[in-house]
């Protein structure tokens, strides 16, 4: 059994939350800036080269969630007292922040928005119903928004485009295991993005330079609604820089944990969409291997992108490297056997379970160990209140017998689509964004408005100094 070694990531604690999430966002593009080139000038905005996406119109959010009130404490919460289930079964916290969520103006070019603030009521109804006339989602869709991924293979060109004088540095985002992830102002067409910053130092101290090449290499090649876009990478002599969209939403951990619970629809949401994105992904025979709430992102519209690449790999048949995050560790990567696509769709059990019940089957508090001996027992305890469909298709995802694992199978991802726990899901609309999100974050300060991330101390060494670059030669394609 392996002990926690450089190749696992940790959870997220809710420490880092005590510091003020509020910032000087500013107010001041209100124009959509995905899918823009951080360095393309504004007439060069009309359309982006790779892709034809349109320029996005102006964009205000209205959306006034109630704030949760619930907070824990801790980073895992003991399960018996994790639930704090409204009469109906359903926290009441995410209940309200989503019934009193009203529509946003999406963008939408050229077409109306919402009429209805039916649309964006968290129900299993927005999954079944047929699209609204004029959905801005249905809407950008037909405008090449969002295409089917598969259709979109070609890669970007991104090396050597971008250097650190051509963004303004703001505050941190999000800190991981091994990097730092910045909000940036683009200096050129003055949108805002994210640029994940990696020592190099430090990448070869934890013998992470194959899979921060990988990542890179990942990111770069993959398109789809549901994953994050990386624009190009650079470095100096002792910083890696990945230049991505800035996505709004904040983490969907963050929303779970003051949630406490997803309702079943909710989860079902969340869950359909990471499991397009996972089907995608397997298509072009890369693992994801990190899936987590820490690194789904919820655009300004609700949708997740997947973000954190770093353990991302093309693997066509089979592979041994012990990495994750343990809690979702599948049991053939903890017993150290040999694996491939299997363990996201044991993960993806895991997080439909996290986002049900508010914590992981098995978690332990103690130490990595006894989460690893949870495991390989595999006993999962099912709390009363889940739904009999979620059930089943959660024993038939968190199994270690891999010629029942769902996803696993000669069916592929069609057998995890199908269940019936997806029944009322409308796969080809959900893949075009045309169906509402349950839960609109309230960005209401433009582009740039970080509000939804934590506060992190900041770095406090400069980037862009001179100096030896002994590990330059390692990452060839930065
Ligand atoms: N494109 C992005 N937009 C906004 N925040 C991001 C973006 N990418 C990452 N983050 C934030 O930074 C955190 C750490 O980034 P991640 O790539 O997950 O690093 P690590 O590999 O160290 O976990 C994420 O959990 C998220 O909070
Ligand atoms: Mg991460």
């Amino acid at each position: 059994m392996p002990s926690l070694g450089g190749l696992l990531k940790k959870r997220r604690t809710k420490d880092s939350q005590t510091l003020s999430k509020e910032i000087g966002a500013s107010s001041s593009p209100t124009t959509a800036q995905t899918q823009t080139s951080p360095n393309a000038t504004d007439q060069q905005q009309q359309q982006h080269p790779s892709d034809g996406h349109s320029a996005a119109t102006p964009t205000t959010t209205t959306t006034t969630p109630n704030p949760p009130t619930q907070h824990p404490t801790s980073d895992r919460p003991n399960p018996s007292s994790a639930s704090h289930p409204a009469s109906d079964g359903q926290p009441v916290s995410m209940q309200s922040a989503v019934s009193q969520s009203t529509p946003s103006n999406h963008p939408s070019p050229g077409l109306q928005q919402h009429a209805s603030n039916q649309s964006n009521v968290a129900s299993i109804q927005n999954i079944i119903h047929s699209p609204q006339p004029g959905s801005s989602h249905a809407g950008s869709a037909a405008q090449g928004g969002a295409q089917p991924s598969q259709q979109r293979t070609e890669s970007r060109t991104t090396k050597g485009k971008y250097s650190l004088g051509d963004f303004a540095l703001q505050r941190t985002l999000g800190t991981g295991s091994f990097g730092r992830v910045h909000l940036v102002q683009s200096k050129h067409n003055h949108r805002f993005y994210a640029i994940k910053v990696l020592k190099k130092a430090q990448v070869v101290k934890m013998k992470q330079v194959e899979h921060t090449n990988d990542e890179r290499r990942m990111l770069n090649r993959v398109r789809h609604p549901f994953l994050i876009t990386l624009w190009g990478t650079w470095q100096d002599s002792r910083n890696l820089y990945m230049v991505m969209d800035f996505v709004e939403g904040g983490e969907l951990f963050s929303l779970l944990r003051k949630s406490q619970r997803f309702p079943n629809p909710v989860a079902k949401f969340y869950a359909a969409e990471v499991t397009l994105a996972l089907e995608y992904l397997h298509s072009q025979q890369i693992i994801y291997r990190d899936l987590k709430p820490e690194n789904l992102l919820l655009d300004r519209h609700g949708h997740l992108k997947i973000t954190d690449f770093g353990f991302a790999k093309e693997v066509p048949d089979i592979t041994w490297t012990l990495c994750g995050t343990p809690d979702y560790l599948a049991p053939e990567v903890v017993s150290s056997k040999g694996y491939n696509k299997s363990v996201d769709w044991w993960s993806l059990g895991i997080l439909i379970f996290e986002m049900l019940c508010g914590f992981t089957p098995f978690w332990d508090s103690g130490s990595p160990v006894k989460i690893y001996e949870n495991i390989l027992r595999g006993r999962v305890k099912y709390p009363p209140y889940l739904n009999q469909d979620a059930v089943d298709l959660l024993s038939q995802l968190i199994t270690a017998d891999l010629t029942k694992r769902l996803g696993n199978l000669h069916g592929g991802s069609e057998d995890v689509k199908n269940h019936p726990w997806f029944a009322e899901v409308t796969w080809d609309r959900l893949a075009r964004k045309d169906i509402d999100a349950p839960y609109v974050p309230p960005i209401r300060g433009g582009q740039g408005d970080a509000s939804q991330y934590d506060r992190y101390p900041e770095e406090t060494e400069a980037y862009g100094v001179h100096g030896d670059d002994v590990h330059g030669h390692l990452f060839p394609d930065f």
